[in-house]
């Protein structure tokens, strides 16, 4: 638990330069846009430390402006204690979601990791979000898509589940 009273999630992909932050600003956002702010701690990371310190890539940060998130997230790599730590940990890919649940340390950290994709709601063709490092401008819009959809129905299955009012 970061802070009493407060449901933590902490959303994670390979780098924690693209997919993840976005998450993150995108989940903070909506948050906010419910007065929900003071019952969430949000934070990413990633599976990775090539980028550790460094702002979300500048494709995403560009990507992601109109739509009107600043990305200011600084990478950092997953702790052991994130697990301890995190009320929900959510992976963007399969991959991620293996990796996070080989570091569980017990049967109920590695429950606490979940997938994006299975949040997704409005692209029926897609059940993970894709790694974009390596795409052009639709591999980041996409990914925004796909994360706006998802992390609105992530919302409502948390607030449902844990009965979190204002
Ligand atoms: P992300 O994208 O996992 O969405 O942050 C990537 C960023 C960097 C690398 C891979 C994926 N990389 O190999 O440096």
């Amino acid at each position: 638990m970061i802070e009493d009273g407060k449901y933590s999630v902490l959303f994670v992909c390979l780098g924690n330069i693209c997919r993840s932050p976005a998450a993150q600003a995108v989940f903070q956002r909506m948050v906010d846009e419910r007065g929900l702010t003071d019952r969430f701690y949000i934070d990413s990371a990633g599976i990775g430390g090539w980028h550790i310190g460094d702002l979300p890539d500048k494709r995403m940060r560009v990507h992601a402006r109109p739509r009107g998130y600043e990305l200011t997230h600084r990478a950092r790599i997953v702790h052991f204690s994130d697990f301890e730590d995190f009320d929900l940990i959510v992976g963007m890919d399969a991959t991620n979601v293996d990796d996070l649940r080989c570091k569980a340390a017990t049967p109920e950290q590695e429950r606490k990791v979940v997938m994006m994709g299975d949040y997704i709601r409005q692209f029926p063709h897609h059940d993970y979000v894709p790694d974009p490092y390596y795409e052009g401008s639709e591999g980041f819009e996409l990914v925004l898509d796909l994360l706006e959809d998802a992390c609105d129905n992530l919302l409502d299955r948390i607030i449902e589940q844990n009965n979190i009012s204002k």
